[in-house]
């Protein structure tokens, strides 16, 4: 791995522990103005300092986040859905190389659809861009988005990173599931885990930890974070359960007396 590489992953993934607290705030980009996320600026200002790095969409990073933040950026290079599809497998790559480098980011991030109609598209976008990442240092984080009529379960979700990391993606982010254990032994790969639809805190906070004991590398985590009534204490505590190794019930605690 050449140094610009290892310097960009160094930056998304603690060098000491090879954890990582995401913010994922990209959710726009097929999701419109997401709830939370109306004016994403404002939002993300008082997590970027509890973040290890931010991902969104070239869109809302030129126009809302300052260059001056120091945040390392994983940047969606994938869209051309939206939410009013029913097939949302129909992406394709959307982000070029240089544009890429001119917005200095530190990943770029790409989703597939595995057991999708566009399964075969997906990958070939992975695999292009993993090669381009190679060529300009710059990992490629694969998300294994999942359709409505894909079961999230170990098997399905442990192919879906398995073929991520075959093809060259240096971090791979999917769901938590039972047996989670078994997506990350086959994974030769990080996997980061994204929260999903918001719920409470507390079970946020326990899903973070059983992906984290289940081997996973830390989170990608954006509705459990910007929805909560209380995101800042909420980032805060989902790092206590990645970077500090509070169990689900201490960082519990800790949230509990934070918001007061
Ligand atoms: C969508 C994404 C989102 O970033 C992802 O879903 C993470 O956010 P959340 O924790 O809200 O699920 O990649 O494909």
């Amino acid at each position: 791995m050449d140094w610009g590489m290892k310097n960009r992953l160094a930056s998304i993934l603690s060098p000491k522990s090879g954890r990582c607290v995401m913010l994922a705030v990209d959710h726009g980009y097929f999701q419109g103005p997401t709830s939370g996320l109306q004016k994403p600026g404002e939002t993300v200002a008082p997590l970027v300092e509890h973040a290890d790095a931010l991902m969104l969409t070239r869109g809302v990073l030129r126009s809302t986040i300052s260059a001056d933040v120091r945040i390392p950026i994983v940047l969606r290079a994938s869209g051309g859905t939206s939410i009013l599809q029913d097939d949302l497998s129909d992406e394709d790559r959307h982000v070029d190389i240089q544009d890429a480098v001119r917005l200095n980011v530190a990943g770029l991030a790409l989703s597939i659809f595995v057991g999708s109609k566009n399964e075969r598209r997906s990958l070939t976008n992975l695999a292009k861009l993993c090669d381009e990442g190679q060529q300009y240092g710059i990992p490629v984080l694969a998300v294994t988005a999942v359709g409505k009529e894909m079961v999230r379960d170990a098997r399905y979700l442990g192919l879906a990173s398995r073929i991520a990391a075959e093809l060259g993606a240096t971090i791979v982010k999917t769901y938590y599931c039972e047996d989670f254990e078994k997506v990350v032994a086959g994974c030769p790969v990080p996997i980061v885990i994204a929260g999903g639809k918001k719920i409470e805190e507390r079970d946020a906070l326990k899903l973070a930890y059983d992906a984290v004991s289940a081997g996973a590398s830390g989170v990608d985590m954006g509705r459990n974070i910007f929805q909560s009534k209380w995101p800042v204490q909420m980032i805060q505590a989902v790092r206590g359960i990645v970077h500090e190794g509070k169990t689900a019930d201490e960082s519990w605690d800790w949230f509990q007396h934070a918001i007061g």
